[in-house]
């Protein structure tokens, strides 16, 4: 077989990542064995894309580390001087998520296209940096941001909204402002988690021309977002928030609700580092737990996996799992 030369071409362009990820070795052995059929120019573009891309993703994992740590330059609310974000430590990110295909894919893309963002550039093109993530509470909108940080390897900043909002009158909006501005010049995940705390706020009884203020700043910061970064907001409602507030970002993605494959692998997951007896049968388990939030999938194969360590079980059983799910499904009645 072999693969026509610009399409090759083209494939090159897209690889990224440090000399010993597989995709990059993957990539030398093509070019071995052009090499090896003859194609001796052909190999030597493609040895020449592989080491400028390469090359540039080192450099740019050089440039993150020359950075002041970001906790320095976080501004603090004047009253109480509580920093306006806090930072979550890389190593601390969760990142492992069980996703169904074309949610993980787009994640994925969104990833790729940030690490390729030069390259884009030279297109006259942005990578998305702006993304809402909306859905049900405990499927990983949270988590979906820490781990768009870990796997580009940004630092991870959460804006701090009880800080943000309780100072003095008119106080709110200029926070806001300077945060925005502190990450002006800094690459990182700006996470705004479960950002229609504000947009709710507009119509409820407190200070109502407070918040109307700060609505209209975060939707000019937003608009005028220009960073090196990305910004990440989260809603549990989507259905009820402001119109304005969705053209301003760069794509909207649902993270659903984890559906049987997920359910059977979130499971299998969380217990993968003890063992579980072979008679386990995951898909039915996963069909009594349709529904549930990927959280409460985790959290019962953890009251499970409790449950056989204290009775000194030397495998986790079906019995097990069905216990802790008759538990949780009680609690929620
Ligand atoms: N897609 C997922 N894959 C793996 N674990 C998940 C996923 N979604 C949620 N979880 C689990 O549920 C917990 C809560 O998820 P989180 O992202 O905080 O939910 P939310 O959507 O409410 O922000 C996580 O810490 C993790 O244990
Ligand atoms: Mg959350």
């Amino acid at each position: 077989m072999s693969m026509n030369q610009d399409l090759m071409v083209r494939l090159f362009r897209s690889i990224e990542g440090d000399s010993d990820d597989d995709l990059v070795k993957v990539a030398k052995k093509i070019i071995e064995n052009e090499k090896v059929k003859g194609h001796a120019k052909l190999a030597g573009r493609l040895r020449g894309i592989l080491d400028t891309n390469v090359a540039s993703h080192l450099s740019f994992k050089k440039e993150l580390k020359t950075l002041l740590p970001i906790g320095t330059f976080i501004p603090t609310d004047k009253r109480h001087n509580i920093p306006l974000a806090v930072v979550i430590d890389n190593d601390k990110l969760r990142h492992e998520m069980i996703l169904p295909k074309p949610v993980e894919a787009t994640f994925q893309s969104i990833e790729k296209e940030y690490v390729a963002r030069e390259r884009l550039a030279h297109f006259g093109l942005k990578p998305r940096q702006k993304i809402l993530l909306y859905g049900a509470p405990g499927c990983g909108k949270s988590m979906g941001a820490e781990r768009i940080a870990w796997n580009i390897g940004l630092p991870f900043l959460k804006v701090r909204f009880e800080a943000i909002v309780s100072s003095y009158l008119g106080e709110s909006a200029s926070n806001l402002k300077s945060l925005f501005e502190s990450i002006k010049h800094y690459p990182c995940v700006l996470l705004l988690d479960e950002f229609d705390f504000i947009a709710k706020a507009r119509s409820s009884g407190q200070d109502v021309g407070e918040m109307h203020r700060m609505v209209n700043i975060l939707l000019n910061l937003l608009e005028d977002y220009d960073a090196p970064g990305l910004l990440i907001a989260t809603t549990n409602l989507e259905g009820t928030l402001d119109k304005a507030l969705f053209r301003r970002f760069d794509d909207i993605m649902e993270i659903p609700k984890p559906g049987e494959e997920e359910i059977a692998r979130l499971l299998k997951n969380t217990l993968s580092s003890i063992s579980t007896s072979s008679e386990i049968d995951w898909w039915d388990l996963a069909k009594k737990m349709a529904g549930f939030s990927a959280a409460l999938v985790v959290r019962v194969a953890n009251n499970a996996a409790r449950t056989a360590v204290i009775q000194n079980s030397k495998v986790i059983g079906e019995n097990h799992l069905l216990k802790a799910l008759e538990e949780v499904i009680d609690y929620s009645k």
